[in-house]
């Protein structure tokens, strides 16, 4: 009973953890610049570079940026990219979309991803 009660005084303030869960952006920048700033840009000028601007990716359909010479694995991927489809590719860039000529190996740290997606938000909007 006193556990059950104990759990009960930490029920808000569980439902706030999911917010606490979300990654650290400023980590989050760090594995962008080591790890995919070579290839990609996340800001306003969308610029491409050996990989497509990633800024407003986040509700886009892969393969749609224009003036991006896309494979055409990606431009017929048929995915939208949020938060798990871009974990999902970016834990895995070849077995999530096959045939893709995205040339990395891939992040495998869940740690690490959460703080590169919460960057990725923030960056690209
Ligand atoms: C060596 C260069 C390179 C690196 C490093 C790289 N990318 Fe890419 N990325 C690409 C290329 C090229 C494509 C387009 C793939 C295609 O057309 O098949 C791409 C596509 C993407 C897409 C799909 C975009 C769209 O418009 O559909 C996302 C999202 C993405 N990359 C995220 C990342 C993230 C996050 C990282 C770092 C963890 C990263 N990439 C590292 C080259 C790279």
């Amino acid at each position: 009973m006193r556990r059950l009660s104990a759990l009960l005084a930490a029920a808000p303030l569980l439902l706030t953890l999911p917010a606490l869960a979300d990654g650290d952006a400023a980590a989050g920048q760090k594995v962008f610049t080591t790890k995919c700033k070579v290839c990609h840009t996340v800001d306003a000028s969308g610029k491409n570079g050996v990989g497509p601007g990633l800024n407003g990716v986040f509700g886009r359909k892969a393969g749609s940026k224009e003036g991006f010479a896309y494979s055409p694995a990606m431009k017929s991927a048929g995915v939208t990219w949020d938060t798990d489809t871009i974990k999902a590719y970016v834990t895995d860039p070849k077995n999530m979309v096959a045939g893709n000529k995205m040339a990395f190996v891939g992040i495998k740290n869940p740690a690490e991803l959460e703080n590169l997606i919460a960057y990725l938000k923030d960056a690209t909007k």
